[in-house]
């Protein structure tokens, strides 16, 4: 496996690989890598004939007041974990080689989809995304790109991006992967106190209940929904951002349950800010 900091040399790589007729398979990542990002770089190693993990902590999808500077690292771990699960390159640049200084351009989609969910709090969260996924596009050129369905708004958006611009690129989305508990993986885990992380579990919680009532037959959104918020309320560190019903593909909120609506929601667990959702199948 190759650790690359400079575009040129993905690009050669990349190029070295297609001229002997190899597919190639992209993983996005910000780091700190954990089993979530693990099952991505697995079913990219299934699908495509190389694989490309990049690890970089773009800070163009946050914003001044969000945790840029905190959020961890630790790209020892992460060059093993992606060596493990037989990744052949990681993309590992500097912001600088990401981002000129006089970097000005962006790519942003300009219907409600980023505007809904998460896009309420985090107003140019989308934004810096899809500019930075569509530069790593531009960049390693991949046949397939991986993406997690625990951010699945991020899923949606991207597919919609890859549409519109004709990026030619397959998006495939993967399974949320849980802690034991329940608790879905993500990096930011980490900031949670003991006593925080049991807390959190209402979240994956409030997913099992909400999944429940709707198979047991309801199909208004806002009774499903008020039944999640109060078994999350009933956590005293838990602070609601959103519990949402929204179509799968335009996020726009729907007042029916049916198949393919992505029930979502964000929730404060002390200062940290944690996702989950499940889609009616
Ligand atoms: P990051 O949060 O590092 O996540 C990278 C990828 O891993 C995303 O596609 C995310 O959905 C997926 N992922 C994270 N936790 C997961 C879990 N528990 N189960 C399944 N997949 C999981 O998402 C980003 O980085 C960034 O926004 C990025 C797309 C890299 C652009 O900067």
């Amino acid at each position: 496996m190759t650790v690359a900091t400079k575009i040129s040399e993905v690009r050669q790589q990349v190029k070295d690989w297609k001229r002997n007729g190899l597919t190639v398979g992209l993983v996005p990542t910000m780091g700190y890598l954990h089993e979530g990002h693990a099952s991505l770089i697995k079913t990219s190693v299934e699908h495509c004939d190389k694989t490309v993990v990049s690890v970089f902590l773009n800070p163009t999808q946050f914003a001044p007041n969000e945790d840029l500077e905190s959020y961890p690292r630790d790209f020892d771990n992460d060059k093993k974990l992606c060596e493990e699960m037989g990744a052949d390159l990681v993309f590992h640049p500097e912001v600088s080689e990401m981002y000129d200084e006089d970097s000005s351009t962006f790519v942003e989609i300009l219907s409600d989809m980023p505007k809904q969910l998460c896009g309420k709090t985090r107003p140019i969260h989308f934004r810096g995304v899809c500019t930075v996924v569509s530069k790593l596009f531009n960049i390693v050129t991949p046949d397939k790109a991986f993406f997690g369905e625990k951010d699945a708004q991020q899923l949606a958006i991207i597919r919609k991006m890859v549409k519109d611009m004709s990026y030619g690129i397959e998006i495939i989305g993967c399974p949320i992967v849980r802690e034991s508990d329940g608790l879905a993986k993500s990096s930011r885990n980490t900031y949670l106190s003991d006593e925080e992380r049991k807390a959190a579990l209402c979240l994956s919680k409030a997913v099992n209940l909400g999944k429940e009532i709707i198979a047991n037959g309801e199909k208004n959104a806002e009774t499903v929904i008020s039944k999640m918020k109060e078994l999350i309320n009933n956590e005293p560190l838990a602070k609601i951002d959103y519990v949402e019903a929204v179509d799968g593909v335009t996020m726009n909120p729907v007042k029916e349950i049916k198949e393919n609506t992505l029930v979502a929601m964000a929730v404060y667990i002390g200062k940290t800010r944690l996702i989950d959702n499940f889609s009616v199948k």
